[in-house]
């Protein structure tokens, strides 16, 4: 990349300054709420201590849609364990829509399908932790939820969240079809109290598709907040929310996640350096890495993506703070974030028809000019041998990505 991209870079900046400021309400900074307001909100609101970093796991909808059993599940869970897949961090089953019977009973419960979940979600529940995996449902801010086959809590949070609590769920998701037409803001709040006095801490995942700008406010109110609409098993579709997900990196911070939506590796859609982009990217965006393929027969190539625990590792780091997309001339990107250990994690991503060489400088990277570091590349598994300074240069593949961790050398 030549050097006049900086001002298309500062220009990017600026202007997502002034919108972050003005949607923050023209106040002259980018974390509009005050540190001792969020915090105090956060107290009062939702204190559950969990997410300090992003959740790992599966979900049931975009591989399965409405199409699940209580057997569905029950495979997800022992996949995770058969693949290993568990003990690098993906704990989290998830079921989505379409779990609940149409109509509560006649004490306004919410009742499992008796067609497809009979045995009952606690003895799911109790299944899956006997796994030492956590158990997480699906609900909706509205009167249905989207696949409208359920009811949704809207007027009934109170006792869904009972309901899911004596049955052991960790994890809930929370849609946002069918609403009585007020907004997230009055509607969210209403669960996260419920989940706070249920008993046993809940993940509070809100799935209100980025309406009202959640990650704005959404610390309080939830542990992770959709910042998109629904992901596809596209390539367009993958890189556009990685984009609107990326405006909003300086609010993801431990406890509160932004959330570009679940992963579709694995599913068929996209090329095995396009399933590695989207991997990389949700990683370094600190996003939850919640997988949606089929678990069952999942292939040698979606596994080398899924599991690599040096991308993972990036994702996990303790100190969780998101990565920006610094630098974007035509089809070539830089994503570069801080990790723990003064550490640098970096992502070049090739989004255009040709492979293309790609150059980070280190004032790209907010690294000190004269810093030698050693450059450990995570898809090749290999240091490499030459220290770097003032910038690396690769060549990446159409389509494709090369992401490595920099650490300074004395
Ligand atoms: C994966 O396995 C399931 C059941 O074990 C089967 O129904 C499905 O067709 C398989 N998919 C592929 C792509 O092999
Ligand atoms: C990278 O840095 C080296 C010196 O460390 C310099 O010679 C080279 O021109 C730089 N390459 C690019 C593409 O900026």
């Amino acid at each position: 990349m030549e050097n006049d991209g900086g001002f298309f870079v500062s220009m990017a900046t600026l202007i997502k300054i002034m919108l972050l400021t003005s949607l923050a309400g023209g106040v002259a900074s980018s974390r509009p709420v005050k540190v001792t307001e969020t915090e105090h909100y956060r107290r009062t609101l939702l204190a559950n201590g969990l997410g300090l970093t992003p959740p790992m796991g599966w979900n049931s909808w975009n591989h399965f849609y409405c199409n699940i059993d209580e057997k569905t599940i029950k495979k997800a869970a022992d996949a995770l364990i058969a693949t290993g897949l568990s003990k690098l961090g993906y704990t989290y089953v998830n079921i989505d829509d379409c779990w609940a019977e149409l109509t509560r009973d006649e004490k306004g419960n919410s009742v499992p399908r008796k067609s497809t979940f009979p045995s009952g979600i606690k003895a799911l529940a109790d299944y899956v932790h006997s796994k030492g995996l956590k158990l997480g449902i699906y609900s909706d801010a509205g009167y249905f939820t989207c696949s409208k086959t359920m009811p949704g809590s809207l007027g009934h949070e109170e006792q869904d969240a009972k309901t899911f609590a004596s049955w052991g769920i960790d994890y809930l998701k929370y849609d946002n079809c069918y609403n009585d037409g007020s907004k997230p803001t009055v509607r969210y709040p209403v669960m996260t109290r419920a989940l706070m006095k249920c008993g046993p801490p809940i993940y509070f995942s809100l799935c209100e598709w980025g309406d009202l700008h959640p990650a704005l406010r959404g610390a309080p109110v939830g542990n992770s907040w959709r910042t998109t609409n629904d992901i596809a098993d596209t390539r367009e579709s993958m890189v556009s929310r990685a984009d609107l997900n990326e405006f909003y990196a300086d609010y993801a911070r431990p406890g509160g996640w932004n959330d570009p939506d679940m992963l579709e590796v694995g599913n068929g859609g996209m090329t095995e350096d396009e399933y590695m982009v989207h991997f990389s990217i949700w990683a370094i965006s600190k996003a939850p890495l919640l997988l949606g393929c089929d678990l069952r027969n999942v292939t040698k190539d979606t596994l080398d993506i899924i599991a690599n625990k040096e991308v993972i590792a990036v994702n996990q780091d303790p100190q969780g703070v998101q990565a920006h997309k610094v630098r974007s001339e035509g089809d070539l990107e830089i994503w570069t974030g801080p990790l723990s250990g003064y550490r640098v994690a970096l992502l070049l991503v090739n989004r255009g028809p040709l492979r293309r060489a790609i150059t980070a400088n280190w004032d790209d990277l907010a690294i000190p000019p004269n810093t030698y570091v050693e450059a450990r590349d995570l898809w090749e598994h290999k240091t490499l041998t030459t220290p770097f300074v003032g910038n690396l240069t690769a060549t990446v593949n159409s389509h494709g990505c090369k992401m490595y961790i920099l650490k300074p050398i004395s």
